[in-house]
């Protein structure tokens, strides 16, 4: 049974990726561990298997102690977002006072666009993406547009000036959704790229909404930008939590951010709205962007490992999966299109995150390894898997290891 890396030395010992065996996962109760019989190893779900960082356990320990499980109140969590922007991502602009605290990313997307756009306007994203953008804005009875990423997997920005014009004809008031770092690609926009998506946007009248819960997610090679650091994005909005980057999802907090010429706007964001985070989630998050560097930066080595090793493990075992390193997240975009195996479901169903066929069908039935099934991230999905590789290199070898000899069994079996 895979465990810690039994080649530890004192580095490797240290990083929280190595920390937690198999067993240690399989009693956690969260989805990831959950959703599927205990065979199953799972690659999917955004959750790394790390313990929490020890700043941010600290933090919560003494709130337990204390009873101090009431309300949150006041601006720490964002100014301690306001100085790890500054330090990391040289954002000396940000302002405490033009952000506001909801209950996690997407909530505060929806509150952000219920601002700025009306019911039957059209919300433009980058297929394929993040699923839960097509049903929380769906939801949000908002009209979906998908401006496809190009070959290379970066923005495309012909075919999003061609999605804003499109935008514009459903409604008055369109806006595009942007996720820096792309999840499920992993690419993390460069300075220029962002810079001509304010350009589009702008001459277009669409506002822009920057999702980008994976920015401390971004590995050796690639530099985060924030989009509000941009020019022409003065009147754009960014959704940033600690989420991702410290394993928080259950501990509910995240943070939305004005542009200074959207901060009429936010300040319109309902009193109620803030009702949803969660004190606990508001101390924790406040730790990790406070105190939580450090670990992060084992987190981060951590990934950059399994990023490489991961490239290896393919070519050794599964060469005929196309791997597109990613320059941030933990995520990584698999294209199985070689293997020939039938999408499933051609035509996609974006949006539910957990429906598998296609590719992910054939590892779950055949290598007992949960990925996320590509279709469900919108047009450009269809027969690719993405593998989030957050996990220990005993426990990412075990899966490729167990999805080469699926490929080669389906083969075997299809031939
Ligand atoms: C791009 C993106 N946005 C939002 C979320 C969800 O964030 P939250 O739980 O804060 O809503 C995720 C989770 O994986 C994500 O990858």
């Amino acid at each position: 049974m895979p465990g810690p890396d039994p080649s530890a030395g004192d580095s490797v010992a240290q990083n929280p990726l190595t920390r937690l065996t198999l067993a240690d996962l399989r009693r956690r109760t969260s989805v990831k561990w959950r959703m599927h019989p205990p065979d199953v190893l799972p690659l999917w779900v955004a959750e790394m298997d790390v313990p929490l960082a020890p700043a941010v356990a600290d933090a919560l320990r003494h709130a337990i102690d204390l009873g101090d499980t009431g309300y949150a109140h006041g601006t720490a969590y964002a100014e301690a977002l306001g100085d790890f922007a500054a330090d990391r991502w040289e954002w000396h602009d940000f302002r405490v006072d033009r952000t506001t605290v909801v209950a996690d990313v997407m909530t505060g997307i929806v509150e952000v666009l219920r601002l700025v756009t009306d019911p039957g306007d059209a919300v433009v994203v980058c297929s394929p993406v993040y699923p839960p953008f097509y049903a929380f804005v769906s939801h949000a009875d908002r009209r979906v547009i998908e401006a496809p990423l190009g070959p290379d997997l970066r923005m495309d920005v012909a075919a999003l000036d061609e999605a804003f014009r499109r935008a514009r004809t459903y409604g008055r008031r369109p806006a595009f959704l942007l996720c820096n770092p792309h999840n499920p690609t992993g690419v993390v926009h460069r300075r220029d790229e962002l810079e001509a998506v304010a350009e589009a946007a702008g001459r277009h009248g669409v506002r822009v909404i920057s999702d980008e819960i994976h920015a401390p997610l971004v590995l050796s090679g690639a530099r985060f930008t924030p989009y509000l650091t941009v020019a022409g994005a003065e009147n754009a909005f960014a959704l940033i939590s600690a989420s991702k980057a410290w394993n928080l999802a259950g501990l509910k907090a995240a943070l939305a951010v004005a542009g200074p010429r959207a901060a009429a706007d936010l300040s319109r964001m309902p009193e109620e709205v803030s009702h949803g985070p969660s004190h606990l989630g508001v101390i924790a998050h406040t730790a990790a962007f406070r105190a939580g560097g450090p670990w992060l930066d084992l987190v981060l080595d951590g990934l950059d490992a399994n990023r490489t090793a991961l490239e290896t493990l393919l070519a050794q075992h599964a060469p005929a999966i196309r791997y597109h390193r990613p320059e941030g997240t933990y995520l990584a975009w698999l294209d199985c299109t070689a293997l020939g195996i039938d999408s499933g479901r051609p035509t996609g169903e974006p949006g539910v995150a957990s429906d598998i066929a296609g590719p992910a069908k054939m590892f779950l039935d055949r290598a007992r390894v949960v990925l996320s099934s590509g279709h469900v991230f919108g047009t450009g999905g269809a027969g690719f898997v993405r593998l989030n590789f957050a996990t220990s290199p005993a426990i990412l070898t075990d899966a490729v290891t167990r999805m080469g000899r699926a490929v080669e069994t389906h083969h075997a079996s299809a031939g």
